[in-house]
């Protein structure tokens, strides 16, 4: 079906959002070289808020308390767009505290953000009692204008502390982590599985030093939304890809979607179904210190079974929302189970 005008726009404004912190740094240059003498002055107390560590600063480390913008209709129309649903697998007590993992990256992690930031899908009404956080790189914090848009959406940094800090608030607190992150990106092709998991251990060792749940989540479809070129191993381009990747932590995959009006090639995403799958809760044992020879067999042991539970999120689910799918979903940094499909 078409998309309306309103659903298209829905679906851009994240790109906007997505590609912001550019523009913002732009208008910041441009206000601060054209304002005169109170513009400049306002600019540089605002900068001295965000990044002044215990002014601005506090907000994204411990988790903002408001969250205005999650509501704003605009993510229900780019929900639409897709369109984008969640399956929800078991219920989430609202007295506990959950630390989800969500699955691939993506380029963009469109449907994490949709999902879990917004109302776009109700989940609010879907987990009633929880608070959800997603979290992202702290550099967006220190970001003008992006830093406010995106705790108005109850996002943090996704540093372990600020973790911490906010599952400690209280009962009901959910955070919401692109486990993979840029390395997965870099993996994200169309109709694609591929995961990077097998040595990540921090979100294991956050949900067990806070006594959460870990929660494992699966987004069919987040991959299929742009088309990406991977560029050959070894090639100029792989080689600037690993570069930047490890230079600035960022990655950044060539992709393209197609044009907003008529043209074939631009930045908006396909308009391909996006499903996401909430598993179910995984019970891990509270132990304060992670680093203890105890805390290092429990974060291995509960690390395992999230594995566990997200191979069987896939197989339970791969042939509802998985129906052409090339590859098969594949943790690349851990050797294949043997009985792989
Ligand atoms: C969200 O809730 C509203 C009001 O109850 C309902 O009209 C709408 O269809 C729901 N949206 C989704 C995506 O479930």
């Amino acid at each position: 079906m078409a998309a309306t005008i309103s659903q298209k726009l829905g679906a851009l404004l994240y790109i906007l959002l997505f590609t912001a912190g550019f523009y913002c740094w732009i208008a910041y240059f441009c206000a601060f070289y054209y304002g005169g003498i109170i513009t400049r002055t306002l600019l540089l107390l605002y900068t001295a808020y965000i990044w002044l560590p215990g002014l601005g600063r506090v907000a994204p480390t411990h988790g903002p308390d408001h969250a205005y913008f999650r509501g704003n209709p605009a993510w229900k129309k780019a929900a639409e767009y897709y369109p984008m649903t969640l399956k929800k697998t078991a219920e989430l007590d609202p007295s506990k505290s959950y630390v989800f993992g969500f699955h691939p990256h993506g380029i963009i992690s469109m449907s994490a953000f949709v999902a879990f930031a917004t109302e776009g899908l109700n989940i609010s009404k879907i987990f009633p009692g929880l608070t959800f956080h997603v979290l992202t790189l702290v550099q967006n914090f220190f970001t003008p204008f992006v830093r406010d848009v995106l705790l108005q959406h109850g996002m943090a940094d996704c540093a372990r502390q600020t973790c911490i800090n906010i599952l400690k608030k209280g009962h009901g607190r959910a955070i919401v982590l692109c486990v993979g992150g840029a390395r997965e990106a870099l993996l994200a092709e169309q109709e694609q599985f591929q995961i990077v998991l097998g040595k990540r251990m921090g979100f294991v060792r956050i949900a067990v030093q806070t006594g959460s749940c870990l929660v494992p989540v699966i987004s069919f479809g987040e991959n299929n939304i742009f088309q990406v070129s991977r560029p050959e191993e070894k090639s100029f381009m792989a080689t600037v890809q690993k570069y930047l990747l490890k230079a600035v932590g960022l990655g950044f995959p060539l992709f393209h979607g197609k044009g907003l009006l008529v043209s074939p090639v631009g930045v908006m995403p396909y308009q391909s179904p996006i499903r996401l799958v909430v598993g179910a809760p995984i019970e891990v044992p509270h132990v304060a210190d992670v680093y203890s020879e105890e805390g290092k067999r429990v974060v291995a042991e509960a690390h395992a079974q999230y594995v566990k539970a997200l191979r069987g999120l896939w197989d339970k689910y791969k042939n509802q929302y998985a129906l052409n799918r090339k590859g098969t979903f594949k943790i690349v940094d851990l050797p294949p189970p043997k009985s792989a499909e």
